[in-house]
């Protein structure tokens, strides 16, 4: 089996930034926000990663170009995480092992928290670890959907969410830990069938599940950790974080 991978989305455009520089090249402490995330995946063991990019995506590759672990996949339309994380197919052709997948926009994750999502995928030999939150500011996240007894079922985007689901506190970070192999089967079935007409990625956990493959769940982020930058105030706020407590 290969050491894990890395898929991090990057291809989206950010218009709230209000900037004509691409989201994820906007610096924090002088380095652009995706080399932290990039440096978690490699904190938690990851030796491929692949960067999803479109919107801007000379710039983004040329920014990235002296990272000789870096490759990169072209979205050329953005029609969803799942169609983004589809690019990285024919990087990862190859690549019998877990794949995490993570948004360049989240500089704050930690390396550790990351290789806990890892292993808890390699003990329980999951098809997919869903990375959750809890927070009571759970505007435009998708909410974790469980049964009874705690046994995850699904992820709801809130615009596809009925008033009960649009209640819960879990959601999700947008950070998986993948079987490979099952990842990229379980894309194939993604239809966009949904509010946005978009590929989730998130539809993969619950088409594994119906398979009756081991798909979890779990709460390895705290929310601050799994903060998603959409704003210059954001931008901000994350400078000033890991100017007190650089990430591990
Ligand atoms: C997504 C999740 C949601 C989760 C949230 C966490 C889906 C369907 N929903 O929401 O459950 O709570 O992230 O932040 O996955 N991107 C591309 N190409 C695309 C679309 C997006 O590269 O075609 C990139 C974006 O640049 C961004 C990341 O993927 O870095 C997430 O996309 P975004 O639109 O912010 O997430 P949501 O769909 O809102
Ligand atoms: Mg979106």
């Amino acid at each position: 089996m290969n050491p894990p991978a890395a898929v991090i989305l990057a291809a989206g455009k950010s218009t709230r930034m209000k900037s004509e520089l691409p989201k994820v090249l906007h610096p924090i402490l002088g380095r652009p926000m995706i080399e932290y995330v990039l440096d978690a995946a490699r904190a938690a063991h990851c030796q491929k990663l692949v960067v999803i990019v479109g919107h801007k995506a000379d710039e983004v590759k040329a920014a990235l170009a002296h990272h000789s672990d870096v490759e990169f996949a072209l979205q050329a339309d953005q029609k969803g995480t799942g169609h983004a994380v589809m690019m990285s197919a024919e990087n990862l052709a190859e690549h019998d092992g877990p794949v995490l997948v993570l948004a360049g926009d989240t500089p704050l994750l930690k390396g550790t928290s990351l290789a806990k999502l890892l292993e808890i995928q390699q003990q329980n030999q999951a098809a997919c670890v869903v990375g959750t939150a809890t927070t009571k500011a759970n505007e435009g996240l998708g909410r974790i959907v469980r049964d009874a007894n705690g046994q995850f079922l699904r992820i709801v985007e809130q615009k596809d969410a009925t008033p009960e689901e649009a209640a819960i506190e879990e959601i999700n970070t947008g950070c998986f830990a993948f079987d490979g192999r099952q990842l990229f089967h379980a894309l194939e079935k993604v239809k966009p069938d949904n509010s946005q007409a978009e590929y989730y990625l998130t539809d993969c956990a619950e088409i594994l599940l119906k398979e009756g493959q081991t798909v979890l769940a779990d709460p390895v982020f705290d929310i601050q950790e799994a903060m998603g930058v959409n704003t210059q105030e954001q931008l901000a706020e994350v400078a000033e974080i890991l100017k007190q407590a650089p990430s591990e």
